[in-house]
Protein backbone atom coordinates (compact mmCIF):
# COMPACT_ATOMS: atom_id res chain seq x y z
CA UNK A 1 0.00 0.00 0.00
CA UNK A 2 1.43 3.48 -0.81
CA UNK A 3 0.40 6.22 1.35
CA UNK A 4 -2.24 9.38 0.42
CA UNK A 5 0.22 12.55 0.32
CA UNK A 6 -1.47 14.97 2.38
CA UNK A 7 -0.47 18.40 0.61
CA UNK A 8 0.70 21.24 2.51
CA UNK A 9 1.03 23.27 -0.35
CA UNK A 10 -2.67 22.71 -1.71
CA UNK A 11 -4.43 23.14 1.70
CA UNK A 12 -2.10 26.34 2.33
CA UNK A 13 -3.42 28.10 -1.38
CA UNK A 14 -6.96 27.69 -0.30
CA UNK A 15 -6.37 28.72 3.20
CA UNK A 16 -4.38 31.91 1.70
CA UNK A 17 -7.16 32.75 -1.02
CA UNK A 18 -9.34 33.24 1.96
CA UNK A 19 -7.15 35.49 3.65
CA UNK A 20 -6.65 37.44 0.03
CA UNK A 21 -10.05 38.16 -0.17
CA UNK A 22 -10.70 38.82 3.76
CA UNK A 23 -7.69 41.44 3.13
CA UNK A 24 -9.50 42.73 0.03
CA UNK A 25 -13.10 43.34 2.05
CA UNK A 26 -10.82 44.83 5.46
CA UNK A 27 -9.47 47.48 2.60
CA UNK A 28 -12.69 48.86 2.08
CA UNK A 29 -13.09 49.55 5.44
CA UNK A 30 -9.52 50.89 5.68
CA UNK A 31 -8.01 48.35 7.51
CA UNK A 32 -4.42 46.88 6.51
CA UNK A 33 -2.99 43.63 8.38
CA UNK A 34 0.80 44.73 9.58
CA UNK A 35 3.46 42.24 10.42
CA UNK A 36 6.73 42.81 11.08
CA UNK A 37 9.72 40.29 11.40
CA UNK A 38 12.49 40.28 13.04
CA UNK A 39 15.81 38.29 12.46
CA UNK A 40 19.22 38.35 14.05
CA UNK A 41 22.36 36.86 12.72
CA UNK A 42 23.00 34.62 9.64
CA UNK A 43 21.29 31.07 10.23
CA UNK A 44 20.72 30.38 6.65
CA UNK A 45 17.40 28.44 7.03
CA UNK A 46 16.28 31.51 9.32
CA UNK A 47 17.15 33.77 6.63
CA UNK A 48 15.05 31.24 4.03
CA UNK A 49 12.01 31.60 6.74
CA UNK A 50 12.01 35.11 7.11
CA UNK A 51 12.45 35.81 3.47
CA UNK A 52 9.80 33.45 2.78
CA UNK A 53 7.27 35.28 5.49
CA UNK A 54 7.63 38.42 4.32
CA UNK A 55 6.89 37.57 0.99
CA UNK A 56 3.75 35.75 1.74
CA UNK A 57 2.68 38.99 4.03
CA UNK A 58 3.24 40.98 1.02
CA UNK A 59 1.59 38.88 -1.32
CA UNK A 60 -1.60 38.59 0.45
CA UNK A 61 -2.00 42.41 0.69
CA UNK A 62 -0.34 42.69 4.27
CA UNK A 63 1.85 45.78 5.62
CA UNK A 64 5.38 44.01 6.12
CA UNK A 65 8.37 45.42 7.35
CA UNK A 66 11.78 43.09 8.05
CA UNK A 67 14.35 43.99 10.36
CA UNK A 68 17.17 42.16 9.89
CA UNK A 69 20.33 43.11 12.45
CA UNK A 70 23.79 40.91 12.81
CA UNK A 71 24.61 38.60 15.81
CA UNK A 72 26.35 40.65 17.89
CA UNK A 73 23.13 43.34 18.22
CA UNK A 74 22.72 43.76 22.25
CA UNK A 75 19.64 42.16 24.36
CA UNK A 76 18.73 45.87 25.17
CA UNK A 77 18.57 47.09 21.69
CA UNK A 78 16.49 43.82 20.03
CA UNK A 79 13.79 44.51 23.21
CA UNK A 80 13.56 48.17 22.09
CA UNK A 81 13.20 47.03 18.69
CA UNK A 82 10.33 45.02 20.36
CA UNK A 83 9.02 48.04 21.68
CA UNK A 84 8.95 49.91 18.58
CA UNK A 85 6.43 47.55 17.07
CA UNK A 86 4.28 47.03 19.96
CA UNK A 87 3.68 50.76 19.86
CA UNK A 88 3.51 51.06 16.14
CA UNK A 89 -0.46 51.36 15.13
CA UNK A 90 0.39 50.20 11.22
CA UNK A 91 1.83 46.65 12.98
CA UNK A 92 -0.99 43.79 14.68
CA UNK A 93 1.46 41.02 14.32
CA UNK A 94 5.32 40.99 15.64
CA UNK A 95 7.68 37.61 14.94
CA UNK A 96 11.42 37.53 16.28
CA UNK A 97 12.59 34.95 14.34
CA UNK A 98 14.02 32.07 16.80
CA UNK A 99 16.85 30.89 17.65
CA UNK A 100 18.58 34.20 19.15
CA UNK A 101 22.27 34.30 19.72
CA UNK A 102 23.31 33.15 22.84
CA UNK A 103 24.03 35.94 24.73
CA UNK A 104 19.85 36.93 24.45
CA UNK A 105 17.92 35.35 26.60
CA UNK A 106 15.13 34.54 24.20
CA UNK A 107 12.39 34.18 27.16
CA UNK A 108 13.25 37.95 27.77
CA UNK A 109 12.57 38.88 24.71
CA UNK A 110 9.53 36.74 24.05
CA UNK A 111 8.08 37.82 26.94
CA UNK A 112 8.66 41.55 26.00
CA UNK A 113 6.00 40.75 22.54
CA UNK A 114 2.60 42.25 23.12
CA UNK A 115 1.06 39.71 24.04
CA UNK A 116 -1.70 40.87 21.63
CA UNK A 117 0.53 41.21 18.66
CA UNK A 118 2.23 37.79 19.72
CA UNK A 119 0.63 36.05 16.28
CA UNK A 120 3.76 33.43 16.79
CA UNK A 121 1.64 32.54 20.05
CA UNK A 122 4.72 32.10 22.18
CA UNK A 123 4.29 34.52 24.64
CA UNK A 124 3.35 33.24 27.94
CA UNK A 125 0.11 34.52 27.93
CA UNK A 126 -0.74 32.79 25.18
CA UNK A 127 0.59 29.65 26.09
CA UNK A 128 -1.51 29.62 29.13
CA UNK A 129 -4.52 30.35 27.21
CA UNK A 130 -4.51 27.57 25.15
CA UNK A 131 -3.34 25.28 28.03
CA UNK A 132 -6.98 26.03 29.69
CA UNK A 133 -8.80 26.31 26.06
CA UNK A 134 -9.02 29.86 25.75
CA UNK A 135 -9.09 32.04 22.60
CA UNK A 136 -5.29 33.86 21.74
CA UNK A 137 -2.94 33.33 19.56
CA UNK A 138 -1.81 29.69 18.31
CA UNK A 139 1.41 28.60 17.63
CA UNK A 140 1.45 28.23 14.04
CA UNK A 141 3.06 25.23 13.14
CA UNK A 142 0.76 23.06 15.35
CA UNK A 143 -2.21 25.04 14.05
CA UNK A 144 -1.42 24.33 10.78
CA UNK A 145 -0.76 20.77 11.65
CA UNK A 146 -4.55 20.50 13.09
CA UNK A 147 -5.95 21.91 9.86
CA UNK A 148 -3.81 19.42 7.55
CA UNK A 149 -5.05 16.66 9.91
CA UNK A 150 -8.86 18.20 9.93
CA UNK A 151 -8.75 17.88 6.57
CA UNK A 152 -7.14 14.90 5.63
CA UNK A 153 -10.10 13.27 7.12
CA UNK A 154 -8.47 11.17 10.01
CA UNK A 155 -10.59 10.67 13.22
CA UNK A 156 -8.86 12.35 16.10
CA UNK A 157 -11.61 11.67 18.68
CA UNK A 158 -9.91 8.75 21.38
CA UNK A 159 -7.32 8.60 18.68
CA UNK A 160 -3.51 7.35 19.89
CA UNK A 161 -1.51 10.65 19.13
CA UNK A 162 1.95 10.11 19.12
CA UNK A 163 4.22 13.19 19.47
CA UNK A 164 8.06 12.96 19.19
CA UNK A 165 10.19 16.03 20.33
CA UNK A 166 9.14 18.23 22.98
CA UNK A 167 9.95 21.62 21.79
CA UNK A 168 7.99 24.86 22.77
CA UNK A 169 7.24 25.97 19.21
CA UNK A 170 6.19 22.24 18.19
CA UNK A 171 6.08 19.27 20.41
CA UNK A 172 4.03 21.05 23.59
CA UNK A 173 1.57 22.80 22.11
CA UNK A 174 1.01 19.92 19.58
CA UNK A 175 0.33 17.58 22.68
CA UNK A 176 -2.06 20.73 24.26
CA UNK A 177 -3.97 20.82 21.20
CA UNK A 178 -4.70 17.34 20.39
CA UNK A 179 -5.68 16.60 23.74
CA UNK A 180 -8.54 19.47 24.18
CA UNK A 181 -11.74 19.21 24.77
CA UNK A 182 -12.70 20.31 20.96
CA UNK A 183 -13.95 18.99 17.33
CA UNK A 184 -11.25 17.78 15.56
CA UNK A 185 -9.17 16.86 18.88
CA UNK A 186 -10.35 14.57 21.48
CA UNK A 187 -7.06 12.56 21.76
CA UNK A 188 -5.60 10.20 23.98
CA UNK A 189 -1.92 12.03 23.81
CA UNK A 190 2.15 10.54 24.19
CA UNK A 191 4.51 12.80 24.06
CA UNK A 192 8.00 10.77 23.53
CA UNK A 193 11.76 12.44 23.49
CA UNK A 194 15.53 11.83 23.43
CA UNK A 195 14.84 10.77 26.89
CA UNK A 196 12.03 8.04 26.05
CA UNK A 197 12.80 4.55 26.96
CA UNK A 198 11.25 2.80 23.99
CA UNK A 199 10.43 4.89 21.43
CA UNK A 200 9.35 2.38 19.00
CA UNK A 201 6.95 0.61 21.31
CA UNK A 202 4.96 3.93 22.00
CA UNK A 203 5.29 5.03 17.88
CA UNK A 204 4.06 1.73 16.62
CA UNK A 205 1.12 2.38 18.89
CA UNK A 206 0.03 5.77 17.01
CA UNK A 207 -3.09 5.94 14.29
CA UNK A 208 -1.59 9.69 13.97
CA UNK A 209 2.15 9.94 14.85
CA UNK A 210 3.37 13.33 14.52
CA UNK A 211 7.13 14.10 14.05
CA UNK A 212 8.85 16.95 15.21
CA UNK A 213 12.43 15.40 16.37
CA UNK A 214 15.07 18.07 14.68
CA UNK A 215 16.98 15.07 13.22
CA UNK A 216 16.27 12.79 9.66
CA UNK A 217 15.37 9.63 9.47
CA UNK A 218 13.91 9.78 13.19
CA UNK A 219 11.55 7.54 11.90
CA UNK A 220 12.03 4.61 10.48
CA UNK A 221 9.25 2.09 8.60
CA UNK A 222 9.19 -0.34 11.35
CA UNK A 223 8.18 2.00 13.99
CA UNK A 224 4.67 2.98 12.06
CA UNK A 225 1.69 1.10 12.64
CA UNK A 226 0.11 0.18 8.98
CA UNK A 227 -2.33 2.63 7.63
CA UNK A 228 -1.40 5.30 10.44
CA UNK A 229 -1.62 9.63 9.10
CA UNK A 230 1.77 10.37 9.94
CA UNK A 231 3.33 13.87 9.95
CA UNK A 232 5.93 14.80 9.50
CA UNK A 233 7.55 18.30 10.54
CA UNK A 234 11.44 18.35 9.63
CA UNK A 235 13.59 20.16 7.70
CA UNK A 236 17.07 19.23 8.04
CA UNK A 237 18.50 20.60 5.14
CA UNK A 238 20.57 17.49 3.91
CA UNK A 239 22.61 19.08 0.55
CA UNK A 240 22.58 20.94 -2.37
CA UNK A 241 19.49 20.70 -5.12
CA UNK A 242 20.47 20.96 -8.73
CA UNK A 243 19.24 24.72 -8.85
CA UNK A 244 21.46 25.73 -5.88
CA UNK A 245 18.93 25.48 -3.35
CA UNK A 246 19.19 23.91 -0.18
CA UNK A 247 18.11 20.33 -0.32
CA UNK A 248 15.07 19.41 2.31
CA UNK A 249 14.90 16.36 4.62
CA UNK A 250 12.15 15.37 6.99
CA UNK A 251 12.54 13.63 10.39
CA UNK A 252 10.72 10.10 8.43
CA UNK A 253 12.40 8.07 6.03
CA UNK A 254 9.56 9.26 3.55
CA UNK A 255 10.45 6.49 0.97
CA UNK A 256 9.95 3.66 3.40
CA UNK A 257 7.62 4.85 5.49
CA UNK A 258 5.10 5.72 2.51
CA UNK A 259 4.48 1.88 1.94
CA UNK A 260 3.66 1.29 5.26
CA UNK A 261 1.15 4.73 6.35
CA UNK A 262 -2.27 5.05 5.41
CA UNK A 263 -1.36 9.11 4.72
CA UNK A 264 1.97 11.10 4.85
CA UNK A 265 3.15 14.50 4.67
CA UNK A 266 6.04 15.29 2.25
CA UNK A 267 8.89 17.46 2.96
CA UNK A 268 9.34 19.88 1.51
CA UNK A 269 5.77 21.10 0.78
CA UNK A 270 3.74 19.30 4.00
CA UNK A 271 3.81 21.09 7.14
CA UNK A 272 6.09 24.31 6.22
CA UNK A 273 3.88 26.31 3.62
CA UNK A 274 1.30 25.49 6.58
CA UNK A 275 3.19 27.60 9.14
CA UNK A 276 3.91 30.30 7.05
CA UNK A 277 -0.21 30.44 6.38
CA UNK A 278 -1.19 30.31 10.27
CA UNK A 279 1.17 32.85 10.70
CA UNK A 280 -1.30 35.45 8.06
CA UNK A 281 -4.05 34.23 9.52
CA UNK A 282 -2.65 34.56 13.15
CA UNK A 283 -1.99 38.27 11.76
CA UNK A 284 -5.03 38.90 9.78
CA UNK A 285 -6.81 38.21 13.41
CA UNK A 286 -4.83 40.07 15.30
CA UNK A 287 -5.73 43.40 12.46
CA UNK A 288 -9.45 42.29 13.16
CA UNK A 289 -9.55 42.30 16.78
CA UNK A 290 -7.03 45.87 16.76
CA UNK A 291 -9.76 47.20 14.76
CA UNK A 292 -12.85 45.90 17.19
CA UNK A 293 -14.37 43.60 14.68
CA UNK A 294 -15.61 39.59 15.57
CA UNK A 295 -12.00 37.45 15.15
N1 LIG B 1 12.00 29.14 14.51
C1 LIG B 1 11.54 27.97 14.01
N2 LIG B 1 10.22 28.00 13.82
C2 LIG B 1 9.81 29.24 14.20
C3 LIG B 1 8.53 29.87 14.23
O1 LIG B 1 7.49 29.31 13.88
N3 LIG B 1 8.54 31.14 14.68
C4 LIG B 1 9.67 31.78 15.10
N4 LIG B 1 9.57 33.03 15.55
N5 LIG B 1 10.86 31.22 15.09
C5 LIG B 1 10.92 29.95 14.63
Amino acid sequence: MTAKIISGKDVAADIREQIRAEVETLAEKGIQPGLATILIGEDPGSHSYVTAKNKTAKDLGFHSVQETHGADISEADLLALVDKYNRDEKVHGILVQLPLPAHIDENKVIAAIDPDKDVDGFHPYNVGRLVIGQPGFASCTPAGIMELIARSGAETEGAEVVVVGRSNIVGKPMAIMMMQKAQGANATVTVVHTRTRDMAAHTRRADILIVAAGRANSVTADMVKPGAVVIDVGTNRVGVTESGKAKLAGDVDFEAVKEVAGAITPVPGGVGPMTITMLMKNTLISAKRHAGLDA
